[in-house]
């Protein structure tokens, strides 16, 4: 495999909106295509995902128990430079702030500051939410209560969730991963989750990239995605590599994995999971 990206809406995301990672690839393929390098070509398979209402990252991301939509992103390259944002709010898109954090000294910008520097790189202020998500508020408030203090559903850590990422490989062997997500609900104020962690929602490295999706809380116990990394340093395929990662998990757990590497890709979940890939 010369050049190859592959892309998810989330664990727990149905099949059936397999055209959306579909359209991301096609767009990210077209800038590897063109000699662009897997950041690039990662970053903007996030950004149409982002701006897939469907998914909860950018666009459409899950409104919080005080109805504002808390978004983190991430972007890491194989030669280790990496960029995240964390509990950024009133942005279009997460991924293109992460992209841009990685151009700076430091690897995470969270809150007020990551607005602040989101609007100093340009990004005027939006709105993410939409009628589905404001909907989809009122009916997670009737369930888990407002404020707070939620009512925690029995079992948090099989509640479903969907992030949105992406891995690439460029034709002169370049790797990268990102990711983005709208985070759970419900969720205690100021809580972050694992894409905006290195290591844990992303990792890229020499060996391939992997971005992770599903209950962040229990991705980062298993720092999933360095620990699917390091599974491609050894001689298994990148598939092997993704499944030896949802094996870690108990199968009532949502949870997934994407990887890329130099010989193909992977994809593996305990749940439904839209995604897909186009290699050449
Ligand atoms: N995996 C996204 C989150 O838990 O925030």
């Amino acid at each position: 495999m010369r050049r190859g990206v592959v892309v998810h809406g989330g664990a727990g995301s149905p099949r059936s909106l397999s055209d959306g990672p579909a359209g991301a690839a096609e767009s990210a393929m077209h800038i590897l295509v063109g000699g662009g390098d897997a950041v690039d070509a990662s970053t903007e398979a996030t950004r149409v995902m982002e701006d897939d209402e469907r998914f909860n990252a950018g666009t459409g991301s899950v409104l919080r128990m005080d109805g504002i939509p808390y978004m983190d992103a991430a972007v890491m390259s194989s030669d280790e430079e990496c960029g995240a944002v964390a509990y950024l709010t009133r942005t279009k898109n997460p991924v293109l702030v992460a992209r841009k954090v990685l151009d700076t000294p430091h690897i995470l910008l969270v809150a007020d500051g990551a607005v602040e520097f989101a609007r100093k790189c340009g990004f005027n202020d939006y709105d993410p939410a939409t009628a589905a998500s404001r909907a989809r508020l009122e009916r997670g408030t009737a369930e888990f209560g407002r404020g707070n203090r939620p009512k925690w559903p029995r079992n948090w850590a099989t509640y479903k969730v969907d992030t949105v990422g992406a891995v690439a490989r460029d034709g002169r062997g370049r790797f990268a991963a990102s990711g983005s997500t709208g985070g759970t609900f419900p969720a205690l104020r100021g809580r972050v989750g694992d894409i905006a962690m290195i290591g844990c929602g992303i990792f890229a490295g020499r060996h391939g990239a992997v971005a992770a999706t599903g209950i962040g809380e229990e991705i980062i116990r298993k720092v999933l995605s360095k620990t699917v990394y390091d599974y491609m340093k050894e001689d298994i395929s990148a598939q092997e590599a993704a499944d030896r990662g949802i094996a870690l998990f108990d199968r009532s757990i949502s949870v997934g994995v994407i990887t890329i590497n130099d010989s193909g890709f992977g994809i593996a979940s305990t749940t439904d999971m839209a995604s897909h890939a186009i290699t050449d």
